[in-house]
């Protein structure tokens, strides 16, 4: 299932501000990638522009390619929609449909996407997906109950098992644990070690622990200031970067001097 991501020389725009600027970088499947750095410098939207939810923004606009298993994202003919069937997304703020049942935030996504499912099917799914976002056992009792109802890590792990029941390939977090409180945050990290045996996971982290943690790889990204765009300053294994980084800047950041 899981998938390789290719990006070359990624420009991303909003309107004629460049945001991002000239990204090359190969994540391999199943890994954990993090991205890290100061706020401002394009983590978001580069996150946004693997999955083509940069573009649903007016005037927002990429240059370059995002391949996924060697397809470019941005090439003719390409469906978004199908693009974000294929790379889900968690946000920073847990999001569940709040009038909607547990069971059916679960199939919000697959009935989206106007697969029609039988009761059987659909509660097979919701189990599984459930599962794998390791929320079953607290909420196989309440699953007709809103999700709205579930504490703020739980809210997490139903959004998590809404993006995984579609059967992405990759999925994006996008500071998925900060608004969450410690003990919810370990449970989600938790999970990621999990999923990524079967996903490729992407995660925007501003916890150099939690990034140190959960991920193989770590992005640093930088900007030079106000206005500029924001750029990859250095890719490398997580433990290169969080001990023995090449660039300075990484350094002086890893190590709590800026950002
Ligand atoms: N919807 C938007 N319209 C215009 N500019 C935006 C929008 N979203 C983000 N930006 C700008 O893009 C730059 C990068 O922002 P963002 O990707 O949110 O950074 P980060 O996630 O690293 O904090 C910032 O200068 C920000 O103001
Ligand atoms: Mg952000």
């Amino acid at each position: 299932m899981s998938k390789r991501i290719e990006v070359n020389d990624l420009n991303v725009y909003y309107g004629s501000f460049r945001a991002v600027e000239g990204i090359t970088l190969e994540i391999e499947p199943r890994t954990v990638t993090a991205f890290i750095g100061p706020s401002g410098c394009g983590k978001s939207t580069f996150l946004r522009t693997l999955n083509r939810m940069h573009e649903v923004i007016p005037g927002a606009r990429v240059e370059g390619e995002v391949l996924i298993d060697g397809n470019n994202l941005y090439g003719p003919g390409v469906d978004p929609v199908l693009v974000r069937r294929q790379v889900g997304m968690v946000f920073q703020r847990p999001n569940p449909f709040p009038t909607m049942s547990i069971k059916e935030n679960v199939l919000a996504g697959v009935r989206l996407n106007n697969r029609k499912l039988s009761k059987s099917d659909a509660d097979d799914l919701v189990e599984k997906s459930l599962q794998g976002a390791n929320l079953w056992n607290e909420v196989k009792d309440r699953l007709d109950r809103p999700g709205s109802g579930l504490s703020g890590g739980q809210q997490q792990r139903l959004c998590i098992a809404r993006a995984i029941a579609v059967s992405p390939e990759v999925i994006l977090m996008d500071e998925p644990c900060s608004a969450l409180d410690p003990i919810s945050t370990l449970a989600i990290e938790d999970l990621i070690e999990e999923l990524k045996q079967e996903y490729t996971i992407v995660i925007v982290t501003h916890n150099m622990q939690q990034a140190s943690r959960v991920s193989d790889k770590t992005a640093f990204f930088n900007i030079a200031g106000t206005g500029k765009p924001g750029k990859l300053i250095e890719y490398a294994d997580t433990t290169t970067i969080f001990s023995n980084p090449t660039v300075k800047a990484t350094e002086d950041y890893v190590s709590g001097r800026f950002g």
